[in-house]
Order: C-alpha cells, then sequence, then structure tokens
C-alpha cells in the first residue's frame, strides 16, 4: 500500500513524459547492473500457463514464456525451487476475479507505467521458495542475489508457477535458519491470510488477544492450520471443527478442543465450547447463521469469512453494479444473521498486504512457532495433478510443487 500511495504522490508531482523518462533511464541502468549476476542466460522460461479461462484442462506447460525483468528499483526476480498450490488457482483458472484483478492490472500498468503484469495468459501460483537472481537497486539489504527466499506474489501479478518469479521486496524474507524448503514454499499466502482475518478484520491487532476464546471452522484446511497456530502462540482458546480423519493431525498443532463437525451432535459441542470472541470460517463453504449465537452477546465480538461473494459479484455484475452488490450483500448478511442485535458483527476477510503481519508471519515461522503442514509434494511437470487434488477439497494442510525432477518420499 505504501508503495502504491507513493506512486501516486510522484505522479502528482512530475509531468508524466518527463516521469516516463527519467524512470525509463533508472530501469535500464537497474537492469543492466542486475543481469550481470543472473545466471539465467535464456530469454524464455517454463511456465504452467493459462492462455483462456475453462476448466482445468486449460493449464497448459510453455517454454516460451519471456523471462521477466527487473522494471522497479523495489523489484526481486527469484528461480523457483518449490511453489504451493491454493484454492485461489484453481479458481483463476475458471477467470475467478479476473474482473478486479484486470482493473487492478490496468491501475498499476498505469500508474507504475509497468506493463510486464499485462500478459495475454495468466501464470498461476502465489507463494514460492527458491533462489534471487536479480534485484532493483533499492531492494532491502537483507536480500541479495544468491539469497535463499520465500514469499508471494499478488493475485493481480504473473503467478510462481515458473521457473522464475519477479515480485516486490515488500514480500520476501530470507529463508529462516534450518527450515525445510517445502514449508517455505507453503507458509507465506496461507500465514498472511489468516493473520489478516484475524488482526484486522477481527481486529485482534488493536486488542488484547490473551485469554480470548476463538472458534476455527475448518481447522484442517491451509489456513485454519496456520490460524490454529497463530492463536495458541498469542496464548488465546482455540476451539476448531474438521473432519474425523483430520483430528490426528490438528492435535500435534494444539489447539484446545478438536470437534467432528460431521457428528449428529457436532453443533451442541461447538455451543457447549463457547461463547466465542472470533470466530473464523476457514472451511469456505458454511452458512454462518448457525454460528451467530456462539458468539459472546455484547463484546463486539465477531464472526470473518474468507469467503465472501466479492470477486464473484464484480465478475458477474461488472467493476461498478459489482461493488454495489457487495455492499448490500454484507449489509443484508448482517441484517439476516441477527449480529448487530447481539452487538456482534458479519465481516469479509481478504488477504491484505500488511508489513506487520509479513513481520509476524516470518518471526514465528523464523521461531518454529507456526508452520504449515505439507500433505503432498508433486514434481512441476505435474502441476494439473495437484490442481485436480487440490480442486477436489478435503484438502489436509498444503499441497507444494517441487522443480526438482521427482518428488521425495514420503
Ligand atoms: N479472501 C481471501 O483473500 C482468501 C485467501 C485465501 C483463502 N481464501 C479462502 O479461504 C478458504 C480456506 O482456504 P484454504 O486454503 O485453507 O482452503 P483448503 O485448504 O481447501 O481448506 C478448507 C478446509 O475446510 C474443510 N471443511 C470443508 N467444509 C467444512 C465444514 N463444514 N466444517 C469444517 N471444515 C470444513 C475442508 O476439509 P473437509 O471438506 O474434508 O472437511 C478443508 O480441510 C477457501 O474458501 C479459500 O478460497 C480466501
Amino acid at each position: 500500500m505504501m508503495l502504491f500511495l507513493n506512486e501516486i504522490r510522484l505522479r502528482s508531482f512530475i509531468p508524466v513524459n518527463i516521469l516516463k523518462r527519467c524512470v525509463s533511464n533508472v530501469k535500464h541502468e537497474t537492469v543492466a547492473n542486475e543481469t550481470s549476476h543472473n545466471p539465467f542466460s535464456k530469454e524464455h522460461m517454463k511456465a504452467w500457463v493459462v492462455p483462456s479461462f475453462g476448466n482445468l484442462d486449460r493449464l497448459q506447460l510453455s517454454c516460451t514464456v519471456p523471462v521477466p525483468v527487473i522494471r522497479s528499483h523495489k523489484d526481486v526476480i527469484v528461480k523457483v525451487k518449490a511453489s504451493s498450490v491454493n484454492p485461489i488457482d484453481v479458481e483463476m483458472v475458471g477467470g475467478y476475479g479476473n474482473t478486479l484483478l484486470s482493473a487492478w492490472r490496468q491501475m498499476n500498468s498505469y500508474l507504475c507505467m509497468d506493463d510486464s503484469q499485462s500478459q495475454n495468459q495468466l501464470i498461476t501460483g502465489r507463494d514460492f521458495v527458491g533462489e534471487v537472481i536479480a534485484k532493483g537497486s533499492g531492494v532491502r539489504p537483507d536480500i541479495n542475489v544468491g539469497d535463499l527466499v520465500y514469499g508471494m506474489v499478488q493475485a493481480h501479478q504473473q503467478g510462481c508457477h515458473s521457473e522464475l518469479v519477479l515480485t516486490s521486496d515488500f514480500f520476501v524474507r530470507p529463508v529462516p535458519n534450518k527450515i525445510d524448503l517445502y514449508e517455505a514454499a507453503a507458509i507465506f499466502y496461507c500465514g498472511l491470510t489468516a493473520w489478516s482475518a484475524l488482526c484486522i478484520t477481527g481486529d485482534l491487532l488493536w486488542t488484547k488477544k490473551e485469554g480470548k476464546k476463538a472458534l476455527i471452522i475448518g481447522g484442517s484446511g491451509g489456513v485454519g492450520t496456520i490460524a490454529i497456530q497463530l492463536l495458541k502462540a498469542w496464548n488465546m482458546e482455540v476451539v476448531t471443527t474438521c473432519r474425523s480423519d483430520a483430528i490426528p493431525m490438528l492435535l500435534q498443532l494444539g489447539p484446545d478442543n478438536i470437534i467432528d463437525y460431521t457428528a449428529p451432535d457436532a453443533m451442541k459441542l461447538i455451543e457447549n465450547s463457547g461463547k466465542y470472541d472470533i470466530i473464523l470460517d476457514a472451511a469456505g463453504n458454511i452458512t454462518h447463521y448457525t454460528y451467530i449465537p456462539f458468539l459472546k452477546d455484547w463484546a463486539n465480538s465477531k464472526y470473518v469469512t474468507l469467503r465472501s461473494p466479492l470477486l464473484k459479484n464484480t465478475d458477474k455484475y461488472g467493476l461498478v453494479a459489482g461493488m454495489i452488490k457487495n455492499a448490500s450483500e454484507l449489509l443484508r448478511s448482517n441484517i439476516v444473521s441477527g449480529a448487530p442485535s447481539r452487538g456482534s458483527s458479519v465481516r469479509w476477510a481478504f488477504i491484505l498486504p500488511v508489513e506487520t503481519g509479513i513481520n509476524e508471519i516470518h518471526k514465528l515461522f523464523s521461531e518454529n512457532k507456526i508452520k504449515p503442514i505439507i500433505n503432498e509434494v508433486i514434481p512441476f511437470m505435474e502441476l494439473p495433478r495437484a490442481f485436480e487434488k487440490v480442486q477436489a477439497g478435503h484438502n489436509r494442510g498444503k499441497v507444494v510443487i517441487t522443480m526438482e525432477d521427482s518428488a521425495p518420499k514420503k
């Protein structure tokens, strides 16, 4: 966000043609300096691309995708060693979010004079681990060519299911010592999503966390497993729901109570374990109204869902009408759920680019207090199989893509 505001500030004071000339000179200087360190001598790279939206059979392996180039002083190019697959990757193959993301891309290319992301084919993949092979002149000094880093790319940018990925140093951190590379590949996106939902949307950043009680619906997925660990690291009481087969996996993460949501008396058990200061729906398919009575009354408690219709509505109705529809749906879900009449609220959460969150995820990950659960590691050449697995649902932790020819034995 800071980067974005700085760009706006720059543009409002300097005439565009002068700014464009200055920036292109800086770019050429930077590229010349950085590519001398670039061991990736080819002009093209392998990447899984989506030339047109549709089913998963649209995923194609291309060997002719142009390699990314440094365009801004904060850019970092990483040679990917491993990445993860998130539900949004699967949905983006079908065009999910394209209206809003295209508008974001266009605004970025206008403000930053960067057309590198406006390619006519989508590359999926949000989080990764790999080696820095080039960096802009203003990149933080803790990120250097040759370093192992982990990080993410925002949804409007080309993804990391490719040999190389371009991102900003804002979204990159050095891989901590003694950390498994596959875990580093799979933590950033789910970690920052869970942190944003709990701390920003759920207000935990500004209020005392210790001693509060949370319910995580969908503790067995990528976001849920991290949310449980974050809350325990903050000394909160955590109740979570999952199917019975996932209970042994979740026991390792230390929640205070795990409830099999398929059991006949599940709702009674959830109610008896409450009431909750915050309920996070990390399952993605919940009708939240049934959970609202489990929130603490008149305690500013929140039902936070990661499954909002925001992108679906902008895809269906366009940007402006979609946003109006979103505002009315959020209002409606609050009214129909009855949350405000109990002093609580229903909120929609999104992954947010907040530096405090990235730093906290990095710190807790470095201290081994949070880590993703790796379900399966699948070779890059078999990526469609990973997408099918995530699309099938019932995910347990994370599916990782390795650039090695074969996946490690379990
Ligand atoms: N808005 C954003 O910025 C953002 C960012 C990241 C993710 N998300 C969304 O957040 C949700 C979670 O993401 P994720 O990566 O963790 O997905 P995931 O890995 O697919 O996890 C979902 C988990 O929920 C479980 N589940 C399904 N129905 C359930 C129910 N009724 N009660 C309890 N558990 C249930 C699933 O297992 P079973 O079906 O076997 O129970 C699965 O383990 C997804 O909908 C995703 O699209 C949003």
